[in-house]
């Protein structure tokens, strides 16, 4: 059996996202979860999608990995979540291999397949047109839609008090900014940091770097409206990029030492290389944006004599059910704002919404599919 929903596809690389009739399957298998959509973010990732740079991937099919809703239907094993709990969607893993075991899914061995092989684990599609094309998924979860066919693992429960209009962006954007420092570079108090791009990942890291007590958060962006809103989330120090040569600044600000940490979330080639430069003896960079570019250095000469690090670190390295929980206690606390980044956008102004994300205008997008979706109740 399936259902008729709403949903953006993406007919071929670089086509505008468009509103489509689509059909879902309603019985949902062993695992998996119908979910209701209220809102959801959009990612530069889903971008990357669209326009080809984060590789391959099977179109038409429909994004979207920041969605939060309301669960319709659940699978017969599934045990995690029940029929109308309010849930934040994330990634897919499978909870067996040994990186999974070892607490660090995001890395699980099966992740690609999962996530971006635009299936369910079992290889058949959730979605398809009424003329029988099959429609991609995107990371198990293809929250551009009105109603969709998750996996258990895509799901964090949340108490019914939480806004879902907000939080679906903890989904991705956010966990992989504050993860990133929390569990992918752990900097000790004290420490110094770059965050090179200040968007939604780079600002997810600047919270949680304040979080973790960094003495000196140093936010790097081309676009003064986003360093002015970095300097109000806590950067110590901002600096366009555009203006002036960054990497100096930097070594400036650190008596000539460059920083122990940095993030890139720009993903541009000169600009990658320019953080392996700003990074201290001992300093690890952790490259992060979704691009095709390549970061190219001399592996004695620039690394390996500094005993400088380079680590890739994938949405994170968090484990949603536990991240998101403490990010929206965090929120509630006062040291997570991230709804302040946020902007809401109606589902048919998505295309308009991706690129205020795009021109650097607005830093979290934010689309309400259920406008009658009232907090609270
Ligand atoms: N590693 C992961 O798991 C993961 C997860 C989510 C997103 N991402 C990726 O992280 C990246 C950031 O995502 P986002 O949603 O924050 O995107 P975004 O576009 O909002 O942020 C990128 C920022 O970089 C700035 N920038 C661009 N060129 C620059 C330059 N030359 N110098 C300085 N700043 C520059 C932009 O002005 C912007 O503020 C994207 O590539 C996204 O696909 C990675
Ligand atoms: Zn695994
Ligand atoms: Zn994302």
């Amino acid at each position: 059996m399936t259902k008729t929903i709403t949903g953006a596809v993406i007919e071929k690389v670089n086509d505008p996202f468009k509103l489509e009739k689509i059909q879902v399957d309603d019985q949902p298998k062993a695992h998996e979860v119908l979910v209701h959509i209220v809102a959801s973010g959009i990612c530069h990732t889903d971008q990357a999608v669209r326009d080809g740079s984060a590789g391959a991937y099977a179109y038409p099919g429909i994004v979207g990995h920041e969605g939060a809703g309301i669960v319709e239907k659940i699978g017969d094993y599934v045990t995690t979540v029940h029929v109308g709990d309010h849930v934040v969607l994330s990634y897919d893993y499978d909870g067996t291999c040994k990186n999974c075991l070892r607490g660090h899914p995001s890395s699980c061995i099966n992740w690609a397949k999962l996530n971006t092989a635009g299936t369910r684990p079992d290889g058949s599609f959730a979605f398809s047109k009424d003329d029988g094309t099959n429609v991609s998924n995107f990371f198990n979860q293809s929250s551009f839609t009105t109603e969709t066919l998750v996996q258990d693992r895509n799901v964090t429960v949340v108490g019914k008090d939480v806004d879902l209009r907000k939080v679906g962006p903890l989904g991705c954007g956010f966990i992989t900014g504050s993860g990133t420092v929390f569990n992918g570079l752990n900097p000790k108090e004290g420490s110094t940091i770059a965050i090179v791009g200040t968007g939604a990942v780079g600002s997810g890291a600047l919270m949680a770097a304040k979080i973790k007590g960094c003495e000196k958060i140093i936010c790097v962006d081309i676009h003064d409206n986003r360093l002015a809103q970095a300097k109000e989330l806590g950067a110590t120090d901002t600096i366009n990029s555009a203006d002036e040569d960054w990497v100096a600044k930097v070594k400036e600000l650190t008596n000539g030492q460059g920083v122990d940490y940095a993030i890139d979330t720009t993903g541009v080639a000169p600009v990658m290389h320019q953080a392996v430069d700003a990074l201290a003896s001992g300093g690890h960079l952790a490259p992060i944006a979704v691009t095709t570019k390549e970061l190219s250095f001399q592996t004695w000469n620039e690394l390996t004599a500094f005993q400088k690090h380079v680590d890739g670190v994938l949405m994170g390295d968090a484990i949603p059910q536990l991240a998101i929980t403490t990010l929206i206690n965090f929120w509630k606390a006062g040291k997570f704002p991230f709804d302040k980044l946020e902007k809401f956008y109606d589902f048919d102004q998505i295309n308009e919404a991706n690129d205020a994300s795009l021109d650097g205008s607005v830093i979290k997008p934010v689309m309400i599919m259920d406008k009658d979706y009232k907090p609270g109740e």
